[in-house]
């Protein structure tokens, strides 16, 4: 199939690099001329683990293109995929320009039969917008030509974006069109053919769908940090809790983690849009409302926590500082809990030296434009993870990269001048880190 995707971000480019693997012909467009010189140049403009090959296999096979031309992406495509971004706009509400954007050029310049596929995460009611955007263009050019708006909202993980896609737990289309139903249902095939996980629903519940998985997704997550600050007071161990409940099948495992709170660009976002949406309805959302103030506050914690070793004026203190992507294994920055703790203890007088094994470059673009230069020479990003600790105070562990699971505590016990462990994603043994001689800070551990 000939398939367009608009947009070459996290989620368009793993699209468009994974559909060209089953062999359809696929051309992704985006307006950032930057991102499509790098893909043209045989780079990819974000780290994703296994996407560099994919997308050099396919576009060398040539079934995989990339182009600034909107002309040429829109003639493309009987399939177009809008894959932009859908950022917070002030309000709360998610901001539709980019999506509105690529219609109106669908609408602009389409010449056939288009399915139009909305893989951004919308608003319920998206679909329709999108649907007038485009008859309105086509209105105004005077021509009557057929096409349909579905929504296929995507549920891929950064760092496991890849595997996420080719092997997914679920593919949501929601459509009122039998044409695009059996045109996505074709094109997803492949990637259910050991058994049937497409499910077909109207467009509104489509929409929900993906807003109500990922407010699941963060309710757990302030959920177990608000409970772990309670344990913390209470001379509970939120670890042993959290083994407890979720060895239980009816809440399961996954999303228990108690930590320095969550970030990235969906889940902060998409609860923010939810509450919005939920007021606009005349039903404010309060579990929304709290989820969000529960990870504002979770953010803090661990500077709370440095504070209340340290007080308040941090001058003349390093801290060594592991992990600033919020997660591991990708290099985004977007709402990362690396960002409030920097830029608090920054704030504070105190030097850092932080090291993360992929987003420094990334964390040092975003980090002056939050902090401006000059505090941001507070900041030394170091080549390694033993690098940082050399002259530290103490360490403070915000994202859990493998590599820093097993550190070596022995080392670290004669680097670290207060020999002191903030440990931002309880990834230590308490009892072993104070076996070295160290002293341990976790989150909701007495
Ligand atoms: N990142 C994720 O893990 C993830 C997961 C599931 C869903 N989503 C959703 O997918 C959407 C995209 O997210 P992302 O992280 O890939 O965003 P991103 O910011 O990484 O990429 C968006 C891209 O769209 C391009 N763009 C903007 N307007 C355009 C236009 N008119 N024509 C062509 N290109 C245009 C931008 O230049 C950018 O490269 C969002 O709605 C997001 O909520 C993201």
């Amino acid at each position: 199939m000939k398939v367009t995707v608009i947009g070459t971000g996290y989620v368009g480019l793993v699209t468009g690099a994974c559909l060209a693997e089953m062999g359809n012909h696929v051309l992704c467009v985006d307006v950032d001329a930057r991102k499509i010189d790098i893909l043209h140049s045989g780079g990819i403009p974000i780290h994703e683990p296994g996407l560099q090959e994919v997308v050099q296999r396919n576009a060398a096979a040539g079934r995989l293109e990339f182009t600034t031309d909107i002309a040429r992406s829109v003639a493309h495509g009987t399939l177009q995929f809008i894959a932009v971004g859908t950022p917070p706009d002030e309000d709360g509400s998610a901001d539709l320009q980019y999506v509105t954007a690529a219609a109106r050029n669908i609408g602009r310049l389409m010449t056939d039969h288009k399915v139009i596929v909305d893989k951004s995460t919308v608003p319920v009611g998206t679909a329709d917008k999108v649907r007038e955007t485009v008859a309105a263009e086509l209105a105004a050019r005077g021509v009557a030509l057929e096409f349909s708006v579905a929504s296929n909202p995507e549920f891929l993980k950064e760092g496991a974006a890849v595997e996420d896609f080719m092997k997914p737990d679920r593919i949501i289309i929601g459509t009122d069109d039998e044409r695009a139903t059996l045109l996505l249902r074709a094109l997803y095939a492949p990637f259910v053919r050991n058994h049937d996980r497409l499910l077909v629903m109207d467009v509104r519940s489509a929409e929900f769908t993906k807003y109500a998985a990922n407010a699941m997704l963060a309710t757990r997550i302030s959920f177990m940090n608000e409970l772990s600050r309670l344990a913390e007071k209470l001379g509970a161990d939120i670890e042993h809790v959290r083994m407890g409940i979720g060895s239980d099948p009816r809440i399961g495992t996954h999303f228990l983690y108690p930590g320095a709170g969550y970030g990235g660009s969906c889940f902060p976002k998409d609860v923010k849009a939810l509450a919005r949406m939920a007021a606009d309805a005349g039903l404010p959302s309060r579990m929304m409302a709290a989820v969000e103030q529960v990870n504002e506050e979770q953010k803090r914690v661990l500077v709370d926590k440095v504070v209340a070793r340290y007080g308040e004026d941090l001058r003349g203190r390093t801290f060594a500082l592991w992990g600033l992507a919020f997660k591991p294994n990708t290099d985004d920055m977007r709402e990362a809990p690396s960002r409030v703790v920097v830029a608090e203890l920054v704030r504070r007088g105190a030097r850092l030296q932080a090291y993360d094994p992929v987003a420094a470059a990334e964390a040092r673009r975003v980090l002056a434009l939050d902090l401006g230069e000059p505090a941001l020479s507070q900041v030394h990003f170091m080549a390694s993870a033993p690098a940082a600790l050399q002259g530290a105070d103490a360490l403070v562990v915000v994202t859990e990269w493998k590599e820093f699971r097993t550190p070596d505590f022995e080392a670290m016990a004669v680097t670290l001048r207060d020999r002191l462990v903030f440990d931002g994603r309880n990834l230590y043994d308490p009892a072993l880190v104070r076996g070295f001689g160290l002293d341990y800070r976790g989150i909701g551990r007495p």
